[in-house]
C-alpha cells in the first residue's frame, strides 16, 4: 500500500500561464440574491474553476452595484440609509456566495473609495477628450429601471416598456456621451469577432438593435431628485448615471486605472501589470445592451480594449415568468441547499439550463437531476469503493486500467470542447455518459462472478484498475460544477486532491488505499 500521493504538481510557470479574468455582473444592493443571480454567479464559477484545472492563472470578479434612485428609494422605505442597506445586502451576497462555493478572487462593492476613484478618473478622461456634452432632456424616466424613454416608447398610458410601472416626466440638465460616433466601429467589432458576443441569437438581437440610429447616452442624473452616486468630475450639480458607474467596476477591478493619475494627465498604468482586457463578460440577457453596445463604445472612447467575450445566458422562469424579486416568485437557493446540499443545487443549475437558453424552475425538475447524479455517478463511485473494499482490502490495484480508455478519451475531448464553447450543460450532460458508460462496464465484466473464480483474478484487477481510473477523470471532469464532492471523492480514492484535466489520465492510482465515506449524494432527508 502507498500512503496518499502528493503527484499534483502545482500550476506551470506563472509567466508562461494563459490569464483568464472572469466576471459576473454586480448586483443590485437592493433585495437578497435568488436562483436567478446564484445561476449567473455559479456559472461563472464553473468556468473559473475549469480553467483553473486547465493550468490557467484565473482572476474571478463578483460584487454588489451600490448606488442609484432604487437604492436611495429602497432605503428610504426601509428607514435606513443607502450605505446602511448597501452593507446589510453587500454581507447577504457575500455569504451566499460562501455557502455556494464560489471560488471568487474580488468582491467589488461600487462605494468603495477606489472604485469611486476609478470612475471619476474614466470620466475625467471623456471630458479630456470631448467624448461629453451637456444638453437639456425632456421626457420620461423609469425609477426602477433607471433609464430615460422616449414619448412614442411610453405610449398613451405613460408606463415603462420594460417594468410596466408609470413613467415619471423629467426637464432636466443632462451630460451625454458621444455614444453615437461609435456606432459604425462596433457594428464592425461584431461582425468581424462571430464569437465576441455568444450564442448567436444574442449576437443578431444586438446587430438588429444597431441597424436604428444609436443615440447618445445619458450619463448623469441631477443631485436635486437623486444624491446617491459618484459625483460628475466636472460638474458637482450631478452624479453619474448608476450603469456607466457600475460597468466601469470591470476596470476598477483589473487595476487597469491609477487613480492618482491627476486629471490633466488620466493616468492609466501600464496595461501589462493589470488584468484588462476581461476575458469574459457573464450577465443574463436582460442586460446584454448595456454590456455589448454602452460598455464597448465608452472604452473606445476611452481608448482602452474592449473584453475578449460576452456570454448572455437567459432567464430562469417560474412557470412562464421571469423569476424576479419585484414579482414576488423567486426561489431561494440557500433553503435549497438545506435539502440537496450546495452541490445538489449547483449540479441542478449547471446541468438544466442550457446555456443561452430559458429554463423553468420546478421542485420535479430539480429532484429529476438530483436523482440523475446521485444513481448514476453516486452509484457507479460507491459500488466502485466497496467493490475494492471486499475484494482487494481497499487496495486499487496494480494492473492495466485502460478498460475505459477510448470512452475516457472521446468525453474529455467533447468535455473541454463543450467547456471553451462555454456550454456547461453539454459538458456536463458528456461527462454523466462517462459515468453511465462504466456502469454498464459493471454490468458486462461481472466483477461479482470474477471475484468467485480465483482463475479470474488478473481480469478482476484490471476492471477494478479501470474503474479507479475513470472515477478519477471523473472527479476531474465534475470539478467544475459540484467541486465540493469531487474533494471527498478524490480522498475516497486515496489522492490527495481532485487532479487536473491532464493529471488524471496519468496519476498513478495502484497501490493507493480507498477510504469508503458516507453516499455523495444521499436522499434529502425532508
Ligand atoms: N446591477 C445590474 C448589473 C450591473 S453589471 C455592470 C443588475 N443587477 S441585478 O441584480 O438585477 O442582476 C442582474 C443579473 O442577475 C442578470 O443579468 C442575471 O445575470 C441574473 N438574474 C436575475 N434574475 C434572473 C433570472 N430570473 N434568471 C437568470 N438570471 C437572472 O442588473
Amino acid at each position: 500500500m502507498r500512503s496518499p500521493q502528493s503527484l499534483i504538481e502545482p500550476p506551470l510557470n506563472h509567466t508562461q500561464m494563459t490569464r483568464r479574468y472572469l466576471t459576473t455582473p454586480i448586483y443590485y444592493a437592493t433585495g437578497d440574491p435568488h436562483l436567478g443571480h446564484a445561476y449567473t454567479t455559479v456559472l461563472t464559477d464553473a468556468l473559473a474553476r475549469y480553467y483553473r484545472q486547465t493550468g490557467a492563472d484565473v482572476r474571478f470578479l463578483t460584487g454588489t452595484d451600490e448606488h442609484g434612485q432604487k437604492m436611495q428609494e429602497t432605503a428610504a422605505k426601509r428607514d435606513m440609509t443607502p450605505i446602511q442597506l448597501a452593507d446589510q445586502m453587500a454581507a447577504s451576497f457575500d455569504a451566499a456566495w460562501r455557502d455556494l462555493n464560489i471560488s471568487h478572487d474580488r468582491f467589488i462593492r461600487t462605494t468603495e473609495p477606489e472604485h469611486i476613484g476609478v470612475v471619476t478618473t474614466f470620466l475625467e478622461r471623456l471630458w479630456a477628450k470631448g467624448q461629453i456634452y451637456d444638453d437639456m432632456y425632456t421626457g420620461w424616466y423609469c425609477i426602477h429601471e433607471e433609464r430615460y424613454w422616449t414619448e412614442k416608447e411610453v405610449g398613451a398610458e405613460r408606463l415603462c416598456p420594460d417594468c410596466q410601472r408609470p413613467v415619471e416626466f423629467v426637464k432636466e440638465k443632462n451630460y451625454f456621451f458621444r455614444m453615437s460616433d461609435y456606432q459604425d466601429r462596433l457594428i464592425q467589432h461584431i461582425e468581424a469577432n462571430p464569437n465576441w458576443i455568444v450564442p448567436a441569437t444574442r449576437r443578431n438581437e444586438i446587430l438588429g438593435f444597431l441597424k436604428q440610429p444609436l443615440q447618445d447616452l445619458s450619463i448623469s442624473r441631477p443631485k436635486s431628485r437623486l444624491s446617491w452616486g459618484v459625483t460628475l468630475p466636472f460638474d458637482s450639480d450631478h452624479v453619474c448615471y448608476v450603469w456607466v458607474d457600475a460597468l466601469i467596476n470591470y476596470v476598477t477591478a483589473s487595476g487597469l486605472l491609477d487613480i492618482d493619475g491627476g486629471p490633466d494627465q488620466p493616468g492609466f498604468s501600464d496595461p501589462g501589470d493589470s488584468w484588462w482586457p476581461a476575458s469574459l463578460h457573464v450577465m443574463g440577457k436582460d442586460i446584454i445592451t448595456t454590456h455589448a453596445v454602452y460598455w464597448p463604445t465608452l472604452l473606445m472612447a476611452a481608448d482602452l480594449a474592449l473584453p475578449e467575450q460576452i456570454l448572455a445566458h437567459g432567464w430562469w422562469v417560474m412557470e412562464e415568468t421571469k423569476m424576479s424579486k419585484s414579482l414576488g416568485n423567486v426561489v431561494d437557493p440557500l433553503e435549497l441547499r438545506e435539502d440537496y446540499g450546495t452541490d445538489g443545487v449547483r449540479w441542478y443549475l449547471l446541468r438544466d439550463m442550457p446555456t443561452g437558453s430559458d429554463a423553468s424552475y420546478t421542485p420535479e425538475r430539480f429532484q429529476a437531476r438530483y436523482d440523475e447524479i446521485a444513481n448514476v455517478f453516486g452509484n457507479l463511485a460507491n459500488r466502485t469503493i466497496s467493490m475494492i473494499s471486499k475484494y482487494r482490502d481497499g487496495i486499487i490495484p496494480e494492473a492495466a486500467d485502460n478498460g475505459l480508455d477510448a470512452d475516457i478519451e472521446s468525453t474529455m475531448r467533447a468535455v473541454t470542447d463543450h467547456m471553451d464553447a462555454l456550454r456547461v450543460h453539454d459538458a456536463m450532460a458528456a461527462a454523466m455518459e462517462l459515468a453511465r458508460a462504466a456502469n454498464g462496464y459493471v454490468d458486462t465484466r461481472e466483477p461479482w462472478a470474477q471475484a468467485k473464480d480465483p482463475t479470474r483474478s488478473e481480469y478482476l484487477d484490471e476492471t477494478l484498475a479501470s474503474l479507479a481510473r475513470v472515477l478519477t477523470v471523473l472527479t476531474a471532469l465534475f470539478l467544475p460544477a459540484t467541486p465540493q464532492k469531487m474533494a471527498d471523492l478524490a480522498r475516497q480514492l486515496g489522492l490527495e486532491a481532485v487532479p487536473t484535466l491532464e493529471q488524471a489520465r496519468s496519476v498513478p492510482l495502484g497501490g493507493l488505499e480507498v477510504q469508503k465515506g458516507p453516499p455523495l449524494f444521499p436522499r434529502p432527508d425532508r
